[in-house]
């Protein structure tokens, strides 16, 4: 059966998001429900186990849907800080995080991927996007809002499936958009003039919260539609669902290529003691 608990840290974590409910390969071994001072995450989050391909030992990842078991929360309802609090809570230091986006440009063709190393923030301040306030104040970085070494992983791992057709871009600015309406055509040209590869409502404040976790996060992006910019039609539900269902395989792929490379011992700095050299305030008031 699937235990209700888990005992051992698990420091990987996988958040899912729309067209990407499930990993398969994996063994589901618990489900568990921390609740956190910022409530409770979206989803159960889900514990798996995936061999090392090193050593052949079990190692535990945390899979958490973003927008809920059955896709009930819109992209401003989801609740970020217990989502990052309750991973952090279980001793995640690494979180890959999956998106479907609207593509900026022509060569960012429906169905590549984009592993991006920019954010540009236009959300409208409606969803918290802190967890320092209420008395304990921090300032962190955000220049690099993805983590380095992580994204190298990701993408060698992208590359790798690239004869299975993976396409593949190795960075980019994603425009996180407040949504849930998707752009004017004026707005989708603007963040074309901006430089933006690609257009979300997802990266924050998700990103920023990770980084004031000291967890190290990087999105992989799936481009779903070419956004209202482009002369191909404006983007419905529909495409971006059909083109998510159609390349849901090579999501699974690209992320399980992903937790077998994180997996492996030479890793194990990456995924751990990096982010235990600074400890704050904040990461000892959760764990
Ligand atoms: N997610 C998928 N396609 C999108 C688009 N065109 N705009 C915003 N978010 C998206």
């Amino acid at each position: 059966g699937i235990a209700d608990h888990y005992d051992d840290p698990i420091h990987i974590a996988v958040i899912g998001g729309t067209g990407l409910a499930s990993l398969a390969d994996f063994t589901h071994v618990a489900n568990v429900k921390p609740s956190t001072p910022w409530g409770v995450p979206s989803s159960p989050i889900a514990v798996l186990h995936h061999p090392s391909p090193s050593t052949g030992k079990s190692i535990p990842i945390a899979f958490l849907s973003r927008h809920g078991l059955h896709h009930e929360l819109a992209p401003h309802e989801v609740p970020s800080r217990a989502n990052i609090a309750a991973l952090r809570s279980i001793g995640v230091r690494t979180i890959i995080a999956f998106s479907a986006v609207g593509s900026l440009q022509e060569d960012i063709k429906p169905r590549d991927f984009v592993v991006p190393d920019q954010i540009i923030d236009r959300t409208k301040g409606v969803r918290p996007f802190t967890f320092f306030e209420g008395g304990m104040v921090g300032h962190v970085g955000f220049a690099d809002p993805f983590d380095g070494d992580v994204g190298k992983v990701v993408r060698k791992c992208g590359h790798s499936l690239e004869g299975e057709g993976v396409r593949l871009h190795d960075s980019g600015t994603v425009v996180c958009m407040e949504g849930p309406q998707f752009s004017t055509r004026a707005e989708s040209k603007l963040y074309r003039s901006w430089g933006g590869a690609v257009i979300n409502m997802s990266a924050l404040p998700e990103a920023k919260l990770a980084k004031e976790a000291e967890i190290a996060y990087q999105m992989i992006c799936m481009s779903t539609d070419y956004d209202c910019w482009h002369e191909s039609g404006d983007v419905t539900v529909e495409m971006v669902m059909g083109n998510m269902k159609a390349n849901a395989e090579n999501a699974r792929r690209f992320v399980g290529a992903v937790l077998d490379e994180l997996s492996k011992e030479e890793h194990s700095d990456l995924v751990l003691a990096k982010h235990l050299e600074s400890q704050t305030k904040f990461a000892g008031s959760i764990t």
